[in-house]
């Protein structure tokens, strides 16, 4: 059996069944009501609420910006137009880090306003008080090791993490902390595959890639990047299966052409 084409309704348990069976899991990002429920109708077993919002649909050059109250619109929005998927909503900068009172609050705040299934943040040990705290308030969290745009300050760069030995252990012991925290998946983004497989071969929770390789448990990717909707962000991980930036400043130009020369409307679109 396929998980993909039985299941009524995803949750954290289809996750680990998938794992455990091999079966792939598919994840995107989504903000808005109208593209969760394509996202959603088309099969997609996650939709991640990123503070990715904060660049793609804010404009901020980083995620740091974006507010948990921002985080809950595109929440609440999202929740509108899924029936199948698991929901899992980005903790933002500022709503959780060193300090495990606010982080379960800001989690709180995130499930009963939004009625999403569970909540991500970013970070390692440093986060495992809280991530425990969390998730004995029947709270399931998702972990983010790797690339994490919110210490984008503190690194400097968007390169590849985890490249030289030393980091790499620190990440397999931060992932090993986190599943012992009781995440129930982890993020890992741009990292080596060879890395990222060593992660997911040694947890028992499904680890999820972006930029992490072809080993990974499931794959997640920016819906905007992957439909084509941002044009000058062209990492190597990153596989466009649209070009709707092109596409869509042709059907605009269209348009604009066709009011301008009175072809539109036409008889049979009016009263
Ligand atoms: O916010 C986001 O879009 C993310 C993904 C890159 C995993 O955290």
């Amino acid at each position: 059996m396929s998980v993909h084409s039985e299941i009524k309704r995803v949750t954290t348990h289809t996750l680990q069944w998938m794992k455990q069976n091999n079966e792939k899991i598919s994840m995107l990002t989504a903000y808005d009501y109208s593209m969760a429920r394509i996202l959603d109708g088309a099969g997609i077993d996650v939709l991640l609420v990123g503070d990715s919002a904060s660049n793609v649909m804010a404009g901020n050059s980083t995620t740091l910006p974006i507010t948990l109250d921002h985080m809950i619109y595109h929440a609440q929005s999202v929740m509108r137009g899924i029936e199948r998927c698991l929901v899992i909503v980005d903790l933002p900068f500022g709503s959780y880090q060193g300090n495990s009172k606010k982080a379960l609050e800001s989690s709180i705040r995130v499930m009963k306003e939004t009625g999403a299934h569970a909540i991500k943040l970013e970070g390692g040990k440093d986060e495992c008080e809280s991530i425990a705290r969390i998730v004995s308030a029947g709270v399931p969290v998702m972990g983010h090791l790797g690339l994490t745009p919110q210490s984008i300050n503190k690194f400097g760069t968007y390169s590849v993490r985890a490249k030289e030995v030393e980091e790499a252990e620190t990440l397999v012991e931060n992932a090993h902390a986190l599943q012992e925290a009781g995440c129930f998946s982890i993020v890992l983004e741009k990292i080596p595959a060879s890395l990222g497989k060593r992660v997911a071969e040694e947890l028992k929770i499904p680890v999820i890639g972006i930029g992490a390789g072809m080993h990974m448990d499931g794959q997640v990717l920016v819906m905007h990047d992957m439909l084509g909707i941002t044009k000058d962000f062209s990492p190597k991980f990153l596989r466009r299966y649209l070009d709707l930036y092109d596409e869509m400043t042709k059907a605009t130009q269209h348009y604009i052409s066709d009011v301008k020369n009175g072809s539109f409307p036409n008889e049979t679109e009016q009263y």
